[in-house]
């Protein structure tokens, strides 16, 4: 494997390999499979969980990592094309970003959006440009538009708790959030269930629809897998029978790049805070799932985290084995 960007990428087949490597490393270590292999992690966004489970991803298999992120005592870093260095920053991308992946045997790269122009982010330009100048396998660790890793984890956490592929019904759901969120785990999560062959109903206040390429994208791994992707702003309707609820804050649209507007067309919708009540018509034993970082008491309550339908704690530690699957396929020589 050169790459691990999209899951869109890999055929169903080849994901249902990678769930079922990260079980068997699960169950049979492997100590030695990347013995001598290194991975540069390249941090332009901050996080917890991918970082850590990265490093214990390639410790677990006898590999090593190193990190890299802006917030470390290296040089200013700057991205912009055809720019006169005589500010702050004093090494470029272009430069830094070949000599981190020349350490390494392979590279993963974190840069969220820029939240600047929309088309650029639904592209997923900046992240282009950073692994067009790695000459080693790359791993997308977040981007604009793409969370790869975590929709596989994601999906494994489903098949560990046996709930169904195809027929399964799946609500994503927005919620309220005081920032302007990114669209890259909402992008990557309606790939995800419609490539597993779910039901997929996209929940959200008019004004947070998905963009069309995002929602195109996801109708067309439905058209393939036998499953749909349809989209409400109708709670009841949504929740009905729902056998899990992916919870998740974005940016509209509309305001794309404008907080100030954002926040204005938002300030009635703070009831999109998931609790008991958005159960009421669902699978009983309906399951919420997050990403994490998740805001208490703004995203969803305390009851519902800390209760029997959050499985968020196992979405997080399924991160570590389904890289070690991906970063195995990429790296091991067996
Ligand atoms: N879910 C996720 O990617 O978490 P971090 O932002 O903490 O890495």
């Amino acid at each position: 494997m050169d790459f691990f960007n999209d899951l869109a990428d890999f055929s169903t087949a080849e994901i249902r390999e990678l769930i079922t490597l990260a079980c068997r490393l699960d169950e049979k270590p492997e100590p030695r499979a990347l013995d001598g292999k290194v991975l540069s992690l390249l941090f332009l966004s901050p996080s917890l969980r991918t970082l850590v489970s990265f490093q214990s991803a390639m410790v677990r298999m006898g590999g090593g990592t190193f990190v890299v992120s802006p917030d470390m005592s290296i040089h200013g870093l700057e991205s912009r094309s055809g720019i006169v260095m005589d500010g702050v920053a004093a090494e470029h991308i272009h430069e830094a970003v070949p000599v981190i992946a020349s350490y390494g045997d392979a590279i993963g790269i974190r840069a969220f959006a820029r939240r600047e122009n929309l088309d650029d982010d639904l592209a997923d330009r900046e992240f282009r440009e950073l692994i067009a100048l790695a000459d080693t396998p790359y791993i997308n660790m977040e981007s604009a538009i793409n969370h790869p890793c975590q929709s596989l984890a994601d999906w494994k956490t489903m098949d560990d708790l046996g709930l169904p592929a195809n027929g399964g019904k799946f609500v994503q759901s927005w919620t309220w959030h005081p920032q302007p969120m990114p669209l890259a785990v909402p992008a990557a999560t309606v790939q995800m269930a419609a490539m597993r062959g779910m039901d997929v109903t996209v929940l959200r206040p008019e004004g947070f629809e998905l963009p069309d390429t995002i929602m195109d994208k996801a109708r067309q791994a439905a058209a393939m897998s036998g499953g749909s992707v349809t989209e409400t702003d109708d709670r009841a309707d949504a929740m009905k029978d729902g056998q899990v609820i992916y919870v998740n804050s974005w940016s509209s649209a509309r305001h794309y790049a404008n907080k100030r507007a954002e926040d204005k067309f938002k300030l009635e919708l703070r009831d999109w805070c998931v609790d008991e009540p958005w159960f009421e018509n669902a699978a009983s034993d309906c399951r919420f799932m997050h990403c994490l970082p998740v805001r208490r008491g703004v995203t969803v309550t305390d009851r519902i985290l800390d209760g029997s339908r959050s499985v968020v704690v196992a979405e997080a530690r399924n991160r570590m084995l389904v890289q070690m699957a991906v970063l195995h396929q990429m790296l091991s020589s067996s």
